[in-house]
């Protein structure tokens, strides 16, 4: 049996459907039952509950599972639910441990200026050190992060970011998870690491123009400092530590400036890379404020 954690959220849904497309056997984890949504009706598809933090919880999700693909949010406790759930794999006798961590696709980015990427290199640390069977995805900024800027497209007409020229190259979801189908459901991919990102490397005022396209009026794109985004995410209700976390991101980025594209797994498994342009396209009712984003859409 194939396992996905954090089921209920964006990577680890997308993953879970992509196993039901398939038709092939998949066992979801997820830690809140009243979200799981139309994910327990998908054909294939055994929802499970437990707590990766909670190892006592784990022990009907665990077993039997041969490989699992362990997905958790990028909050504070990310590094100490990581860690729990390699002891409890190994434990439970998983006999290979895929990690989804991420890789900012800003050449020269550090991991330790931005708390989730550096407890995600603590994490792989301590999941190589277990001895247990490993590979990593490591997706860039994922394309769906846009959708937090909805309030201000639809109110303002501007996509507002600290970022100045500096260049990113997000990657939709849905690519990461065929490329996840594709590691979790084939062997031969211990002990290696795929880094991804989206087809191009784009300014803001790339991804404005894109948006503009796709909600058919102008998106103009306004380059804030990183103190007028933290203020725009505290407004928002982010918790403070978030907001600060993502200054700290968003400052690295604009602090190196220019992003690099890598294909290189999307082409060894043969998927085809989804541009910007087409992403906002398909989510054009999101971007204008008509439809919201959902994980679970029915
Ligand atoms: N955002 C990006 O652009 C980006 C890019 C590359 C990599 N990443 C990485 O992608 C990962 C997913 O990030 P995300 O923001 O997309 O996450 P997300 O949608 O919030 O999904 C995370 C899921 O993990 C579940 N989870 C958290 N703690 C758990 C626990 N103790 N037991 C069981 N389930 C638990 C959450 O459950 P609930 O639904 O119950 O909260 C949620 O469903 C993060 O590790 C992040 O660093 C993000």
């Amino acid at each position: 049996m194939i396992l996905v954690t954090g089921a209920n959220g964006r990577p680890g849904s997308a993953v879970v459907r992509e196993f039901a497309r398939h038709g092939h056997p998949v066992r979801a984890l997820v830690r809140d039952p009243a979200k799981v949504g139309d994910l327990a009706n998908l054909p294939g598809v055994e929802v499970v509950h437990g707590d990766m933090l909670r190892p006592e919880t784990l022990q009907p999700a665990l077993a039997g599972v041969r490989r699992a693909l362990m997905i958790s949010g990028a909050g504070p406790q990310l590094l100490e639910t990581q860690c729990t759930f390699v002891d409890a794999a190994h434990r439970a006798g998983v006999e290979h441990l895929v990690k989804f961590s991420g890789k900012d696709s800003i050449e020269g980015f550090d991991p330790e200026r931005f708390r989730s990427t550096r407890s995600h290199e603590q994490i792989l640390r301590y999941l190589v050190a277990s001895g247990l069977p490993w590979t990593v995805l490591r997706p860039s900024q994922f394309m769906e992060v846009y959708f937090e800027e909805v309030p201000d497209l639809v109110g303002t007409g501007e996509l507002r970011l600290p970022l100045g020229d500096t260049t990113l190259a997000p990657i939709a979801i849905e690519d990461i998870a065929k490329i996840a189908y594709a590691v979790l459901t084939t062997d031969g991919h211990e002990y290696t690491t795929y880094s991804m990102t989206g087809p191009e490397s784009l300014t803001m005022a790339d991804v404005a123009d894109r948006l503009s396209d796709a909600v058919g009026r102008p998106i103009r794109y306004r380059s804030v400092t990183s103190a007028e985004k933290q203020q725009d995410w505290l407004k928002a209700g982010y918790p403070p530590p978030r907001a600060a976390a993502f200054a700290q991101l968003f400052e690295e980025r604009s602090r190196l400036g220019h992003s690099t594209v890598d294909l290189g797994a999307h082409r060894q498994f043969g998927v085809e890379p989804t541009p910007f342009l087409e992403f906002a396209r398909r989510n054009a009712a999101i971007f204008r404020g008509e439809s919201t984003y959902s994980v679970t859409p029915v």
